[in-house]
C-alpha cells in the first residue's frame, strides 16, 4: 500500500508559497507515492485545483481531511498549533521548521510521536545536499526580487543610456553581504546594467563576486570573517568600525543599496545607520533583507516600503513569496529529490536512514524523539582547506581518470625493471637512426605527460584545441614541399605540388580555428 503525500494550504499570512506543484506531483506518483492535495492550495501561486488533478492527485476539502489522509505531509513554513493537533502518531512532516527558534514546536512535535525532517537543518555543505538545499533555491529567488523591488521603487533606468533626449548615467547599487541572496542580487542588478558592488566579512567570497559582474569592497581591517559551514561570525569592535566608515562612504556614492547579511542565530548585523540614510542622494532606494530578523538597516520598518530623509526603504518580509510560482517550482523540486533520498526502493514507502549523513542532518525528531542537533558534519565543503599533499596528488590522479591508490613498492620496482631492460634491448640492437628518433619521442613522452598533468582539469578542454592547433605543425612539410629549392624546398610537380597546396589551406583552418577556439574557451574562463 503506496504511502500518501499531503499537501494542505499555507496558512501563515501573506504565505503564497505551496510545497508541491503539478509537474512535481507527477513525478511523486512515479516514485510509488499517492498524492493528496487541500483544495486552494495552490491557488495564490496560480496552480489550479484542477491542474492537480490532471496531474494525478486528490483534491481534499479542508485542512481536517488532508491531514488524516496524508501519511507524509509537505509543508513551506513551519506548522502551527492547530496544524500539530492534526497530526498523529507515525506521521512524518517534512519543511521549515527553524528547531533552534521553535523549542515549543519542536516539543509540541515530539509530543505527537510523528517523524519531522526540518528542510532548514539541512547539512548545506555536503555537495551531494545541494539538489534539496531549499535555503539556497528560495535565497536566489529572494535576491532576484530584491532588485526588482529596488528597481520599481528606484526613479531612473538601471543602465547608462546615450539617447536624443539626454545622457542617463548608470545606476550605482552596493550590495551588503555576499551569500546566496547577495550573489543572485549582484548578478540581477548588473544583468539590469547597473555598476554593482559588493562586501561581506568573507573574503571568500569575492571572486563570486567578481565573476557574477561586480567589484568586491574591501574594509580596510584584517579580520578572518568565516565562522564556519560557510557562514559569517560576529565581528570585532575594530572591524565594525572600520566597517561602518567603508560603508558611510558607499552610502554617500551609491544609489541602491540591498543589504542581505545575516549571522546564524544572532539579530541581523546592524549595517546602515540613520545618518548613512540621511547622508543618501533624493530618490535613492534601500532593500533590506534582513529585515524579519531585525534588519541590516537602522531605519527599517519591517514587512512596510517606509520613506526617510528622502530614502525608500523596503523591508518587505516576503519576498519570496512575491514569485510564488517560481519559487514553490523549485521548492517542490528540492521535496521531490529528498523523496528520491528516502524512497531509494522507488515503491512509495520511506526509510528515514539515520546512516545518511544528510537524512541525519535533517531529521529533527524520530518517532517522537529529539534528535536535534544532529552531530557536527564529517564532511565541509565551504570553505576549501589546503589538503595534505598525499591527499591532493591523489585526487589529482583521480580527476585525470587515472586511479586514486598508489602501487605498492614492490609493483613499482617490477615496472621500472622491465622498462630499463626494454630500453637496454633497444639501445643495443636498434640501428643509429632508429635511436636518434626514439630519444626525441621518449622525451617528448616525458615533457607532455609532465605539462598536461599539471594543467587544471577545467583547462583540459581549452588544452584539447590548442593542441589540436600545434598539430599544424604539418603545415611545415608542405611548405618544404612547395618552395624553391634555394630555400630548401623540393619544388614537386603536378599532383604532389597541388596536394601540398591543399595540405597548407587545411590546416590553416585548423591552426588558426584551433587558436580562436581557445581564445574563446578562455574568454568564457575569465567571465
Ligand atoms: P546567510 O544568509 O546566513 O548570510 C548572508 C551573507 O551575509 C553571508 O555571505 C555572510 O557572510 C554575510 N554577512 C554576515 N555578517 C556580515 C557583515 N557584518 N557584513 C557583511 N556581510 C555579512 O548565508 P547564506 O547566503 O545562506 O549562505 C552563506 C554561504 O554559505 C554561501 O555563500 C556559501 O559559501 C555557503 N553555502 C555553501 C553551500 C555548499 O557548499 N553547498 C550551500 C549553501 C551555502
Amino acid at each position: 500500500m503506496p504511502q500518501t503525500i499531503g499537501v494542505p494550504r499555507e496558512c501563515y499570512a501573506g504565505e503564497k508559497r505551496v510545497a508541491t506543484v503539478p509537474d512535481v506531483v507527477e513525478k511523486l506518483i512515479k516514485l510509488g507515492f499517492a498524492v493528496a492535495v487541500e483544495s486552494g492550495a495552490g491557488d495564490a501561486a496560480n496552480f489550479s485545483d484542477d491542474s492537480y488533478r490532471a496531474a494525478g492527485a486528490q483534491v481534499v476539502e479542508g485542512a481536517a481531511a488532508l491531514w488524516s489522509a496524508a501519511d507524509i505531509v509537505f509543508k513551506v513554513r513551519p506548522p502551527t498549533m492547530d496544524e500539530v493537533a492534526l497530526m498523529r502518531a507515525g506521521q512524518a512532516l517534512i519543511g521549515y521548521v527553524w528547531p533552534a527558534q521553535n523549542p515549543d514546536l519542536m516539543q509540541a512535535l515530539a509530543a505527537r510521536n510523528v517523524t519531522v525532517l526540518a528542510i532548514d537543518s539541512l547539512p548545506r555543505t555536503l555537495s551531494r545536499a545541494q539538489k534539496m538545499d531549499a535555503l539556497t533555491s528560495q535565497a536566489g529567488v529572494s535576491g532576484y526580487r530584491a532588485v526588482v523591488e529596488a528597481a520599481n521603487a528606484f526613479g531612473r533606468f538601471f543602465n547608462g543610456q546615450i539617447t536624443a533626449a539626454g545622457k542617463v548615467p548608470p545606476a550605482k547599487v552596493f550590495i551588503a553581504g555576499a551569500g546566496v541572496a547577495g550573489l543572485a542580487a549582484i548578478g540581477t542588478a548588473a544583468g539590469l546594467g547597473a555598476i554593482v558592488r559588493a562586501n561581506d566579512t568573507r573574503a571568500e567570497v569575492a571572486d563570486q563576486v567578481v565573476s557574477l559582474g561586480g567589484e568586491f569592497v574591501k574594509v580596510n581591517y584584517e579580520e578572518e570573517g568565516s565562522g564556519g559551514g560557510g557562514y559569517a561570525k560576529v565581528m570585532s569592535e575594530g572591524f565594525q568600525a572600520a566597517q561602518r566608515e567603508m560603508y558611510a562612504q558607499q552610502a554617500r556614492e551609491v544609489d541602491i543599496i540591498i543589504t542581505t547579511a545575516l549571522i546564524p542565530g544572532k539579530p541581523a548585523p546592524r549595517l546602515i545607520t540613520a545618518d548613512m540614510v540621511k547622508s543618501m542622494k533624493p530618490g535613492s532606494v534601500i532593500v533590506d533583507m534582513a529585515a524579519e530578523q531585525g534588519g541590516n538597516c537602522e531605519l527599517t520598518v519591517p514587512g512596510e516600503a517606509v520613506v526617510r530623509h528622502g530614502v525608500t526603504i523596503v523591508g518587505y518580509t516576503d519576498l519570496v513569496s512575491r514569485l510564488a510560482k517560481q519559487s514553490s517550482t523549485l521548492y517542490a523540486t528540492n521535496l521531490f529529490r529528498l523523496a528520491e533520498e528516502l524512497c531509494k526502493t522507488k515503491d512509495g514507502q520511506i526509510n528515514v536512514n539515520m546512516e545518511d549523513e544528510a537524512i541525519r542532518g535533517l531529521t529533527v525528531i524520530k518517532e517522537g524523539s529529539i534528535t536535534w542537533p544532529p552531530p557536527p558534519p564529517k564532511q565541509v565543503a565551504a570553505p576549501p582547506k589546503p589538503a595534505a599533499k598525499p591527499a591532493a596528488a591523489a585526487e589529482k590522479k583521480s580527476a585525470h581518470g587515472g586511479s586514486s591508490e598508489p602501487l605498492p613498492a614492490s609493483s613499482l620496482a617490477i615496472v621500472f625493471g622491465i622498462g630499463a631492460v626494454a630500453f637496454w634491448f633497444v639501445g643495443a640492437f636498434a640501428p643509429a637512426t632508429f635511436l636518434s628518433h626514439f630519444t626525441v619521442f621518449v622525451l617528448a613522452c616525458f615533457v607532455g605527460y609532465m605539462v598536461v598533468w599539471n594543467v587544471t582539469p577545467s583547462l583540459h578542454t581549452p588544452l584539447m584545441s590548442v593542441t589540436n592547433a600545434i598539430s599544424s605543425i604539418i603545415c611545415i612539410g608542405a611548405l618544404v614541399q612547395i618552395a624553391p629549392p634555394e630555400m630548401g624546398g623540393m619544388r614537386p610537380d603536378g599532383l604532389i605540388r597541388w596536394l601540398a597546396v591543399a595540405g597548407i589551406a587545411l590546416t590553416a583552418i585548423n591552426m588558426f580555428g584551433g587558436f580562436a577556439v581557445t581564445r574563446r574557451m578562455l574568454a568564457m574562463f575569465q567571465k
